[in-house]
């Protein structure tokens, strides 16, 4: 089964209208594969910004959201929100929002079916931090915090599932093709086994960590590697060599 190669930019909390108008026009005049599902993460008070400068080519998502549609939660944003602002996609579960935040499993369960059953896709991030790779873990870690998004998922059309080792994240050090091709092909098996082969066969699975121009290709050759989720590199021009990893 094919499965459309997705290119995520994660902009974190980086950006002022200047610079993401600059970045954006930059996109929006740039060639890219129209065989790439690109979405840009947007920090919340731009989503509407990004909406409504971006190419209607381009996806946007929230880096975040709560699991409940509204009420006395001060500084959330609810799907429902996120919707409003015509933004389809969120991000959940990216390590930063569980090793800075200190966000549950559960509560990363939480907005996952509260955000698919609000009608967001949803990249749900996943990843091992480096004592637990040196620790030989990594396979432990990784199928925990995927059993949680998976009790929460009814649509796996709706899903696409970002494999991010913390170790790599913002470090330079980006995971070899194998090591990532080994860890999602790992994860799929984990889905066949535990989902359905269907659902195995069409979940697209990316990579995050350090992805730049340089590393996109090889990356991306790797037959489980379905795409990427960037962050500091998806902020330069750099992001469309990244989008056409596979042209
Ligand atoms: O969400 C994106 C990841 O955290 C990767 O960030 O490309 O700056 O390492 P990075």
């Amino acid at each position: 089964m094919s499965r459309k190669f997705f290119v995520g930019g994660n902009w974190k909390m980086n950006g002022d209208k200047k610079s993401l108008g600059e970045l954006i026009q930059t996109l929006n005049g740039g060639k890219v594969d129209p065989n790439v599902e690109v979405v840009c993460g947007a920090p919340s008070i731009y989503l509407d910004f990004a909406r409504s400068h971006l190419d209607a080519k381009f996806g946007v998502a929230a880096q975040n959201c709560y699991k409940v549609p509204k009420g006395a939660f001060t500084g959330e944003i609810s799907p429902a929100m996120i919707k409003d602002c015509g933004v389809n996609w969120v991000i959940l579960g990216h390590s930063e929002r569980r090793h800075v935040f200190g966000e549950s499993d559960e509560l990363i369960g939480q907005k996952t079916a509260h955000a698919l059953e609000s009608g967001l896709g949803v990249i749900a991030c996943i990843g091992e931090k480096l004592d637990e790779r040196e620790g030989g873990t990594t396979e432990k870690v990784v199928f925990a915090q995927t059993k949680v998004i998976a009790d929460n998922v009814k649509d796996w059309s709706k899903v696409v599932l970002a494999y991010e080792p913390v170790w790599a994240i913002g470090t330079g050090k980006t995971a070899s093709p194998q090591q990532a091709q080994e860890v999602h092909e790992k994860l799929r098996g984990w889905l066949k086994s535990n989902v359905s082969e269907a659902v195995a066969n069409s979940v697209r699975i990316i990579y995050g960590g350090s992805v730049t121009g340089a590393t996109c290709k090889e990356l991306g050759s790797e037959k489980d590697v379905d795409g990427f989720l960037v962050g500091g590199a998806s902020l330069k021009p750099e992001f469309i060599e990244i989008i056409n990893a596979k042209a």
